[in-house]
C-alpha cells in the first residue's frame, strides 16, 4: 500500500533558534494529532538540519534536505553531498524543485544524477515537477510533466520506486495562493500514475505516493486529499506555522 505524506519545504526560511522551535512545535502537535498512517517529514535549510534531527529525535517526524549535489565529493563550492547528510542522520531529499529548476538551472539530466547518486546511498527521495502557467493555458500540461518524469526516472529500474516519491507542484500554485481546483489536481495524479504504469506496470504505479504541491493550506487540505491519487502534500508557506503545518497532516 502506498503512504499518505505530508512534508514540508521550509525553503530559505528560520534561523537556528526558528526551525529547533518550529521542528519542537511539529513534533509535539504530531504527537497528539489522531492521525495514524500519515508519514511527516520536514525539510529545513542545510546549516539547521543537524539540530532539526535531533529535535525530532524521539518523535515520528523525518527530516529532508532540500537538495544535494550528485557528486560524492570532490570540488564543489558551497555543495552538499549525500555522505554528508547521512552522515547527520538525514535519508530523504527534495529534488527537482521548480525553484532549483528556475533559479539554479537544474535541468532534467542534472536531476537524473542526482536521483541514480540519492539511490546509491539508499535515500528517499522526492522528486519535484510541474507544469508552468504558460503551459497549462495551452494544455500543454500534460505533455511537460511527462517529459520533466522520463527525461529524469525512466531510466530507473523498477525497484528504484521503493524509494521514489513524486511531487507534482504547478509551478503557477507555488507560493500564488492559487491552488490547482482538486479536479485538476485528481486529473494531474492520475495522468502521471498511467504514465508509470504504461513503463513499470500497474502494480508500480500504485505503490509510488504522488504529493500535490501549491498553496495547500488547512481550508483546502482536506477536499484536495480526498481525491484518489493524490496521497499527500508538499507544503511551502502553511508549513512555517506548526498549527496549519499539522492541521494539513490531520486532513487525512
Ligand atoms: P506553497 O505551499 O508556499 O505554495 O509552496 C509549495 C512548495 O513549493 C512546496 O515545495
Amino acid at each position: 500500500m502506498r503512504k499518505n505524506i505530508v512534508a514540508g519545504n521550509w525553503k530559505m526560511n528560520n534561523d537556528l533558534s526558528a526551525s529547533k522551535k518550529l521542528a519542537k512545535q511539529v513534533a509535539k502537535l504530531v504527537k497528539k494529532s489522531k492521525v495514524k498512517g500519515t508519514k511527516v517529514i520536514i525539510a529545513p535549510t542545510f546549516v539547521n538540519l543537524e539540530r532539526v534531527v535531533k529535535a525530532t529525535k524521539k518523535s515520528k517526524v523525518k527530516v529532508a534536505a532540500q537538495n544535494m549535489h550528485f557528486a560524492e565529493s570532490g570540488a564543489f563550492t558551497g555543495e552538499i553531498a549525500p555522505g554528508m547528510l547521512k552522515s547527520i542522520g538525514v535519508k530523504t531529499v527534495i529534488l527537482g524543485h521548480s525553484e532549483r529548476r528556475e533559479y539554479f538551472g537544474e535541468d532534467d539530466a542534472l536531476l537524473a544524477k542526482k536521483v541514480d547518486t540519492a539511490l546509491q546511498h539508499n535515500m528517499d527521495v522526492i522528486f519535484c515537477f510541474g507544469e508552468v502557467l504558460e503551459d497549462r493555458k495551452s494544455g500543454k500540461q500534460e505533455q511537460v510533466v511527462e517529459s520533466q518524469i522520463k527525461n529524469a526516472l525512466f531510466h530507473l529500474e523498477a525497484a528504484a520506486f521503493k524509494n521514489i516519491v513524486l511531487a507534482y507542484e504547478p509551478v503557477w500554485a507555488i507560493g500564488t495562493g492559487e491552488t490547482a481546483s482538486p479536479e485538476q489536481a485528481q486529473d494531474m495524479h492520475a495522468f502521471i500514475r498511467k504514465t508509470l504504469s504504461d513503463k513499470y506496470g500497474a502494480n508500480v504505479a500504485d505503490e509510488v505516493s504522488i504529493l500535490y504541491g501549491g498553496s495547500v493550506k488547512p481550508a483546502n487540505a482536506v477536499e484536495i486529499f480526498s481525491k484518489p491519487d493524490v496521497d499527500g502534500g508538499l507544503i511551502g508557506g502553511a508549513a512555517l506555522n506548526a498549527e496549519d503545518f499539522v492541521a494539513i497532516v490531520n486532513a487525512f
